[in-house]
């Protein structure tokens, strides 16, 4: 009896060691085993195996297995259907067999080859949601009595336990898979894609500013990717892992500004109900991005300047002065020195945000550029809307590359995006650029023409852009057209359009 209780007692350690575990799950295959193992000893069994299911080759192979033949029977596999194991993995039935010799699911050979007797056998399916994924079964009593009812109860309790432990371990996977997805998304979101010496020169100059507090002031044309640029600084600094926080100081009238960017207290005004934390504090030893400085309304630029000044802060309605640690990166597309000399621009305010100064070339001074980003563009819309074999013509892409970008990379991406979602999906072609439309001629836009040569000469290339688009096909082009097919046949002979 003693002996019996000392087993219950370890059994319960084992238990609830196996619960702490399971919650975890630190290294599955030692938990596994575990369990296996706990069960084989509760239970007396001489023998006990668990298999996981491969859903793509449909066989079990034994992942755990104890007792005297368990390191040789690791070598078998077994297929859905065959065996008992093989049974239960296919109908999700838990089984006990008393007697073996009787059962004709009984697959001898892998017991004979190994030299291992066996009498009788219980075995329970594992689930995770439903779904099966393996089996846990034990053979026979260690005093050679048969394995008993209460057996397969005890027996299912464990096999529910491991595939527990499997399911959270599969799970924690796909989470870790995702987080991981999602970082590179995030990643190459923010990625500055360009091999110009323009841009490799801004790159580097703002990798050695990163290391330092200094106030930056980043200039540029709009959609050259001064925002990108900025977010390389904090990314690449010594304050990366806390936030960058970015406002955009044209989007709000002044009094909204100030309360965005400094917050408010309870009741400072009417429908301040909450205390409100503004983008400082929120940045505080972190980051942040004054986007569109050059927009600063004078009222602004001085409760800017004290901030940088003294480095403290008021909340709007609010007495007591805040200390704040931030890195001030702003960024604009002004003539900012213009705005100063004409006074729109507080010169001692631009002195405070201006000790590092980076200018972002425009795209259409770094022309090398403009195939990557063109590429890089495409790969992603491809992706988001499942067009792999999308490709962009040698036409497009010249007149890409010709093209000067007043919007710089903005404009080309959103360029891009059209062209994907308007374009045959197979090739993006010329006149899926519409913000060429404005810089290539008209055909018959000249003086000198009749209406009618001119009508002539635009009505055939209209027919030509459409067929291209549909690469020939004169059903289709005619649909789009909204006229008869038989009717641009005539138009195509009459117009001797190839
Ligand atoms: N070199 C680049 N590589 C990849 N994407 C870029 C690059 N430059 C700009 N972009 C993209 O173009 C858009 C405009 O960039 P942004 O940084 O907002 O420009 P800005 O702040 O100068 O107006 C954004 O979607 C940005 O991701
Ligand atoms: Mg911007």
């Amino acid at each position: 009896m003693d002996n019996r209780l000392t087993d219950i007692n370890s059994s319960i350690e084992h238990i609830n060691e196996i619960s702490a575990w399971v919650s975890s799950v630190q290294d599955l295959d030692r938990l596994l085993e575990l369990i296996i193992e706990t069960a084989t000893r509760m239970m007396d069994a001489k023998a006990s195996s668990l298999l996981m299911l491969d859903h793509k080759t449909q066989k079990l192979y034994f992942k755990v297995a104890t007792g005297v033949k368990g390191t040789d029977i690791k070598q078998f596999e077994i297929d859905l259907g065959q065996g008992i194991a093989g049974y239960v993995a296919q109908t999700g039935e838990p089984l006990l067999i008393p007697d073996v010799a009787e059962d004709p699911r009984w697959y001898k050979e892998i017991s004979e080859s190994i030299g291992f007797k066996t009498q009788s056998i219980a075995c329970v399916p594992m689930k995770v949601n439903g779904e099966i994924i393996g089996v846990v079964e034990i053979i026979d009593k260690a005093d050679g009595s048969s394995i008993r009812d209460e057996d397969l109860k005890i027996l299912s309790v464990f096999a529910d336990l491991a595939a527990q432990a499997i399911g959270n371990a599969r799970k924690i996977e796909h989470d870790k898979k995702e987080i991981i997805d999602l970082k590179n998304e995030l990643q190459s979101k923010y990625e500055i894609i360009g091999e110009s010496k323009a841009l490799r020169k801004v790159i580097s100059d703002a990798i050695k500013v990163a290391s330092s507090k200094s106030t930056t002031l980043i200039l540029g044309e709009s959609g050259t990717g001064k925002e990108l640029l900025a977010r390389l600084i904090h990314r690449v600094g010594p304050r990366k892992d806390e936030p960058m926080i970015v406002l955009n100081c044209a989007a709000l009238p002044e009094t909204l500004l100030e309360d965005e960017l400094f917050g408010h207290e309870k009741g400072a005004y009417t429908g301040a109900v909450a205390r409100k934390i503004g983008k400082f504090e929120l940045a505080d030893r972190g980051t942040i991005f004054l986007d569109e400085i050059g927009e600063m309304s004078p009222g602004m630029q001085s409760k800017l300047l004290r901030i940088l000044q003294e480095g403290v802060f008021y909340r709007v309605g609010g007495n007591k002065a805040i200390p704040v640690d931030v890195r001030v990166i702003s960024a604009t597309n002004r003539n900012i020195e213009e705005d100063v000399a004409q006074g729109y621009f507080r010169e001692d305010l631009y002195y405070r945000i201006n000790v590092v100064q980076l200018q972002m070339p425009p795209l259409r001074e770094r022309r090398e550029d403009i195939a990557l980003l063109a590429e890089h563009f495409l790969d992603i819309f491809k992706k988001e809307r499942g067009t792999s074999n999308l490709v962009i013509s040698k036409e497009a892409m010249d007149l890409m590359v010709e093209y000067d970008w007043p919007g710089n990379i903005r404009e080309m991406k959103n360029a891009l995006e059209r062209a994907v979602v308007m374009g045959n999906g197979k090739q993006i072609l010329p006149e899926d650029l519409p913000a060429f439309a404005c810089t290539t001629q008209y055909p018959g836009l000249e003086v000198g023409l009749s209406l009618k040569e001119a009508t002539d000469l635009f009505k055939k290339e209209f027919i030509v852009i459409n067929l291209r688009h549909t690469e020939g096909n004169r059903s289709r082009a005619a649909k789009t057209m909204k006229i008869q097919r038989t009717y641009l046949s005539r138009l195509i002979a009459k117009y001797g359009i190839t």
